[in-house]
Order: C-alpha cells, then structure tokens, then sequence
C-alpha cells in the first residue's frame, strides 16, 4: 500500500503530460486546416481586380457578367463603375465556385494567369497576369488563402 501511494502521483504526472501535449498538438494543427475567406478583403480588394483593365486584355467584368462561365459576377447597375454592397454580397457567393478556400491553385488563381508562369494553358480571356509578381495576382491569391 505504502509503495502505491509514492508511485500515484507519477501517474497523475504522466497523464497530464499525455493531456497537454495532445492540445499542443492539436493546436499546432489548425493552420493546417481550411482558412475562411475574407468578405472586406473580397470587397475591397479583389472586387477592383475585375474592374480594372490591364494592357492588352479585356477586364473580367466584361466578360463574367454575361458569360458562362464557372465565374460568374453580377452586372454592374447601369451608369455604376462598381458594386454596392448587395451586389458584392452576392459576388462573393458566386465566387466560390472557382475558388477552394485554402488551395492556391484555385481557377480563379490559376485560369487568368499566364502558363509560362505557372498557370493554365488557355483562358477565354487571356493570360491576364503575366507572372506571380503581379500585385494583382498576388491579390487573388491572398484573398484564397484566407487573407482579411
Ligand atoms: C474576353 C473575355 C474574358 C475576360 C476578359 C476574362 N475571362 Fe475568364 N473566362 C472567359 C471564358 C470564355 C471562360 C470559360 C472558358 C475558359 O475556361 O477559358 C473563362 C473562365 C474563367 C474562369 C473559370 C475557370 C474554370 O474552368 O473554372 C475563371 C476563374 C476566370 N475565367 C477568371 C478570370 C479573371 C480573374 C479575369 C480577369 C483578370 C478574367 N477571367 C477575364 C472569358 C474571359
């Protein structure tokens, strides 16, 4: 009896130790999971990607409002140069259907980007981003791995 209640507290030890790390462990697996996309940062930043035209190549709005597409954007109302907040809304519905939130090969990041660089080897409209270095892009990108 006596040599059970030395060695009790031990257990007790160990088993804590076991609790603790398996938390750790957990903990350290999160980032490893799925990130949230960010409304504010599709609205504020990726939404003037679309609007904005690049040398050469038609602007996205042209073609994913009436197009179809996997992306698809709702129309711009007539004499507006950008969305409001409904239609952004609606927007950042429509876009995960190109996008995996988590997974930066996503089409919305890899279709309009050109194939020397890494990208898809043909988009209707283009290869928009010449290379990763494009704020742009590196936008697009941020936005599908959960940047707010
Ligand atoms: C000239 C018209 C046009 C423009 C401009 C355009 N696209 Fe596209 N896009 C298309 C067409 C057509 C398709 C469907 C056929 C294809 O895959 O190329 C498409 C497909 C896509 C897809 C879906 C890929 C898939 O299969 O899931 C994505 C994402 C996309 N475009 C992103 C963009 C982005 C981002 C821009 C602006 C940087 C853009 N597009 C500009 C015509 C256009």
């Amino acid at each position: 009896m006596h040599r059970m209640n030395r060695t009790s507290p031990y257990v007790v030890a160990a088993a804590c130790l076991f609790v603790t790390t398996g938390a750790l462990n957990q903990a350290n697996s999160q980032p490893a999971s799925p990130p949230k996309l960010d409304y504010e940062f599709f609205k504020t930043k990726v939404q003037p990607v679309f609007l904005t035209k690049r040398e050469g190549h038609t602007r996205c709005v042209v073609c994913h409002t009436i197009n179809n597409a996997p992306l698809h954007l709702v129309p711009l109302s007539p004499g507006s140069t950008s969305w409001n907040e409904a239609q952004s809304q609606q927007n950042f519905q429509l876009v995960q259907k190109v996008v995996v939130a988590g997974y930066e090969d996503s089409p919305l990041v890899k279709h309009p980007l050109a194939e020397a660089a890494g990208g898809d080897p043909h988009h209707g409209g283009g290869q928009q981003f010449a290379s990763k270095n494009d704020p742009a892009w590196q936008t697009l990108r941020a936005f599908v791995l959960g940047a707010k």
